[in-house]
C-alpha cells in the first residue's frame, strides 16, 4: 500500500488540523486520493461512499496511510434524493462546523438509467445531488467563517449544452451528451452558487481533475469503452496527480476568498461560453429548486 506523507506540520497542514472536509464518492479514484491528501494534513475527514463496506476497506486505508484516526465514514446513494438529504443529515450529527465540502461523486453513463425520483441517472447524481448537499450544509459551512465548496466538474463541459426542452434527455440519449450536459450544468451552478452565498463567507468553486486513470468507464460500453480505455491507458494521469486541484481547491490559502472559479491545477481555464449567460444560469437554478424542492 502507498504511503501516503503522514501528518506533520508546515503551513497547509497547520491551516487543516482542527477543519472537517467531507469527499463525496471517496471510495475510489480521485475522491479516495483526495479524502488521503487531505487526512495526510490533519483534518478530520467525512468519507462518503454509497456502499457500506468499499466504504469501511477506503477509510481503513486511508487511516492506515496517513496515521491519522479521524477519517469517519458516512453511507448514502446519491443517486436517490432521499439519501442525498439523509448524507446532509449524518454530516450535522457528526459535525458542528464544516469547513469543506468537496462534491467529488459523479460518472459518465452509456446508457439511460432513470432514478427512484424519476431522474436521468447522469444528471441527478452529477448536478442535483451537489445542489442538495450544498443547499442543506450551507448553514454548517457559513458557521466555519471560511467555509468552501468544491464542485468537481469535467472538460467534457465544453462540448456541453442544456437542452432546456428535454434537460432528462427522454427523446434522445448519449453517454457523452448526458455526460457533457451535467457537467457544464455544475459549472453554471457553481457560478450562481458562488454569487448567492458570497454574503456568508463561503466560497464555490469548480474544477477539472485532468485525464485520471479511475474507475470512470465502468459505466460505459461498446466503442466509447473501447476507445476511453485505450486513450485512459496510454495517457491518463495517476490519481494522486488527479486529486491535486480538489486537494489545492480545498486546502490552500493561495485562493482565500476565491470563488466561481474553474480551475485546472493551480489555474483558472476557459469555461464553455454558455455559463456566460446570467439568465440562462438563474434558469436553471430555479430548475435545480423545482427538481429537488431545496431552496438556499
Ligand atoms: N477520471 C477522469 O478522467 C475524470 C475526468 C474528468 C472528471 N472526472 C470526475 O471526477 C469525479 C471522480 O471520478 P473518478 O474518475 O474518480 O471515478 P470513480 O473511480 O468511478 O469514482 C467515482 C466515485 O463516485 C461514487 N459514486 C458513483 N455513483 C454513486 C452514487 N450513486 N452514489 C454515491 N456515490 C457514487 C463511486 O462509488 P462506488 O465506489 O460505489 O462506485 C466512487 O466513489 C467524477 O465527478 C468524474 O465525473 C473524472
Amino acid at each position: 500500500m502507498k504511503k501516503t506523507r503522514p501528518v506533520n506540520s508546515n503551513s497547509r497542514e497547520n491551516y487543516m488540523k482542527g477543519k472537517t472536509v467531507l469527499v463525496t464518492g471517496a471510495t475510489s479514484g480521485i475522491g479516495k486520493e483526495t479524502a488521503a491528501g487531505i487526512a495526510g494534513m490533519g483534518a478530520t475527514v467525512l468519507v462518503h461512499a454509497r456502499d457500506r463496506s468499499r466504504g469501511e476497506t477506503a477509510v481503513a486505508e486511508i487511516i492506515a496511510r496517513t496515521g491519522n484516526r479521524a477519517v469517519k465514514l458516512l453511507v448514502a446513494d446519491l443517486a436517490s434524493l432521499r439519501e442525498v438529504k439523509s448524507l446532509a443529515k449524518q454530516v450535522r450529527s457528526e459535525t458542528g462546523t464544516l469547513d469543506v465540502v468537496i462534491n467529488n461523486a459523479g460518472g459518465y453513463f452509456s446508457k439511460r438509467r432513470i432514478t427512484p425520483d424519476g431522474f436521468e441517472w447522469t444528471f441527478a447524481l452529477n448536478v442535483l445531488a451537489p445542489f442538495v448537499i450544498n443547499g442543506e450544509l450551507l448553514p454548517l459551512l457559513a458557521r466555519s467563517g471560511k467555509g468552501r465548496i468544491v464542485n468537481v466538474s469535467s472538460e467534457a463541459q465544453r462540448m456541453g449544452t442544456i437542452v432546456w426542452d428535454d434537460p432528462m434527455l427522454s427523446k434522445q440519449y448519449s453517454g457523452i451528451k448526458a455526460y457533457s450536459q451535467a457537467k457544464l450544468a455544475l459549472i453554471m451552478y457553481t457560478i450562481t452558487l458562488a454569487e448567492n452565498i458570497g454574503p456568508r463567507h463561503v466560497t464555490a468553486n469548480v474544477l477539472h481533475p485532468g485525464l485520471v486513470k479511475t474507475n470512470f468507464m465502468s459505466n460505459s460500453t461498446g466503442l466509447f469503452r473501447f476507445f476511453g480505455n485505450l486513450v485512459i491507458n496510454l495517457t491518463a494521469w495517476p490519481v494522486e496527480r488527479g486529486a491535486e486541484t480538489s486537494v489545492y481547491l480545498a486546502t490552500s490559502d493561495e485562493v482565500l476568498g476565491v470563488t466561481g472559479k474553474y480551475y485546472h491545477l493551480r489555474g483558472e481555464i476557459q469555461r464553455n461560453k454558455i455559463s456566460d449567460n446570467a439568465a440562462d444560469r438563474e434558469k436553471l437554478w430555479n430548475l435545480l429548486e423545482q427538481y429537488t424542492g431545496v431552496t438556499y
